[in-house]
């Protein structure tokens, strides 16, 4: 996406077709860093090919591990050689970008390898806090220094070193944090245990599975343990296409009239489904067929429009659908009655205040939200307008309020929604495809 701002207006004729969402952002990540390090090749496919996705990893190629593309037309497949656990010091700074989970995930590795190295990344991630995986590492005896100028926060300094297991109770519901400890406990002696207030995506604790990595998680899935230090073994892989891509376009089949839409192989892991839940439970028509249940789990999804109702997300449900909050409150804008998402604080800390960002568009389009500090209620059923609105170079904050600029009277415009090509590089062209 070349321009920084996109135009909408009211969809002319409902969306209709089929679409095939790039790979899944979370899994993305995890399978470059894991990749990089096991012992042997694998062919990845799918991979995300977004901003944030390609920093990752290059910043593994840094790390000596090597990509080898033979089809250009597909950089989203391509052959990964891992450096067998004897990756190389890198001989720049790492580039995070905007990720959140790049750097996160990256520190928990970094700190225990035998090398020095410094992790930045643009404004709004040296604004959010790294002192939630600095915390626990620093347990492990990892010695890392958050250099920015707000406290707490990014570019990071790491002196890599021996590290120490140690059991540590995640004090919010995170899979940033309990990735980051996790990777750190690969590659320590002995075992290193995690325990969760509440579920939140297992990727890593499945990919330890995939590449052999001894890992167990308890009955109630709140509990992870690692023994390290292991070598991941290389094999291949196919990455879903990322639900929460897919949310923006169930969200807009489901508000705007006569639409269905088919998504394809879309990632239906149970601690990343309650998009498909809570919406259904507002009265949306969503179906699954050609289910398949190994390793992470996708389907074909199809939407139809279906009026929605109001309905009440509850507090074990937040962590499963984080990242799809800002479409979920498009779709109660459009939706009779009330919406309430609480126990939400956390979106406070994401690219964006998506609480404050959320709120105020909704608000600028004519909408009833009302702020709380960990949430939002939205009473929904009144026409929306359209206005131009700032992203905050936020994507997801861009790509919900496109679809609501779908179903709105007037134009809507985002600003500074380049950062839409951080998640969903091609958003633009899909958007095209079904409106024109
Ligand atoms: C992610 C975890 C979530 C999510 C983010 C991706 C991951 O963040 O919001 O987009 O891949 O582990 P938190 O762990 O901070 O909740």
């Amino acid at each position: 996406m070349s321009s920084d701002r996109l135009t909408v207006c009211r969809a002319a004729h409902p969306l209709r077709g089929e679409l095939t969402v790039p790979g899944d952002k979370s899994i993305s990540h995890r399978v470059a860093l894991l990749g990089a390090l096991a012992r042997g090749s694998m062919q990845v496919r799918n991979y995300l090919c977004s901003e944030d996705c390609l920093n990752t990893l290059r910043a593994m190629e840094q790390l000596g591990a090597r990509v080898c593309r033979d089809d250009e037309a597909h950089p989203e497949n391509f052959c990964l050689h891992g450096t067998a656990m004897q990756p190389v010091a890198p001989a720049r700074p790492i580039d995070c970008g905007n990720s959140g989970t790049g750097m996160r995930l990256m520190a928990g590795l970094l700190a225990a390898l035998p090398f020095s190295c410094r992790l930045f990344g643009d404004e709004s991630l040296c604004a959010r806090p790294m002192k939630r995986i600095i915390d626990p590492l620093a347990l492990m005896g990892a010695q890392i220094r958050a250099c920015g100028a707000k406290p707490g926060c990014a570019p990071l300094e790491i002196d890599g070193t021996r590290l120490q297991p140690i059991c540590y109770e995640l004090p919010m519901a995170s899979a940033q944090v309990k990735s980051a400890v996790l990777l750190a406990g690969m590659l320590t002696q002995g075992t290193t245990t995690v325990r969760q207030p509440a579920l939140t995506r297992d990727h890593t604790e499945r990919l330890f599975e995939h590449f052999g990595i001894p890992c167990s998680v308890s009955p109630d899935g709140l509990e992870i343990a690692v023994c390290g230090p292991a070598m991941p073994v290389a094999r291949d892989i196919t990455i879903p296409a990322d639900i929460s891509s897919a949310a923006f376009w169930l969200v807009a089949a489901s508000i705007v009239p006569g639409s269905e839409l088919c998504l394809r192989r879309v990632g239906l892991n149970p601690t990343r489904d309650a998009i498909i839940r809570v919406l259904r439970r507002m009265g949306a028509d969503i179906r699954i067929s050609n289910r398949s249940d190994s390793g992470e789990p996708y389907g074909d999804l199809t939407v139809r429009y279906a009026p929605l109702h109001g309905t009440e997300v509850t507090r074990e449900e937040i962590p499963n659908l984080i990242d799809e909050i800002p479409v979920l409150a498009i779709a109660a804008a459009f939706a009779e009655g009330r919406t309430a998402i609480r126990n939400a604080a956390e979106l406070r800390v994401k690219e964006s205040d998506r609480i404050a960002t959320t709120v105020g568009n909704l608000r600028a389009m004519g909408g009833q939200a009302e702020e709380y500090d960990d949430g939002m209620v939205i009473t929904g059923g009144a026409p929306l307008r359209g206005t131009t609105l700032d992203s905050y170079g936020d994507h997801r904050i861009a790509m919900g309020f496109l679809m609501a600029g779908l179903a709105a009277e007037g134009d809507t415009t985002l600003l500074r929604c380049r950062n839409i090509n951080t998640s969903y590089p091609g958003f633009a062209d899909h958007l095209r495809a079904l409106t024109d």
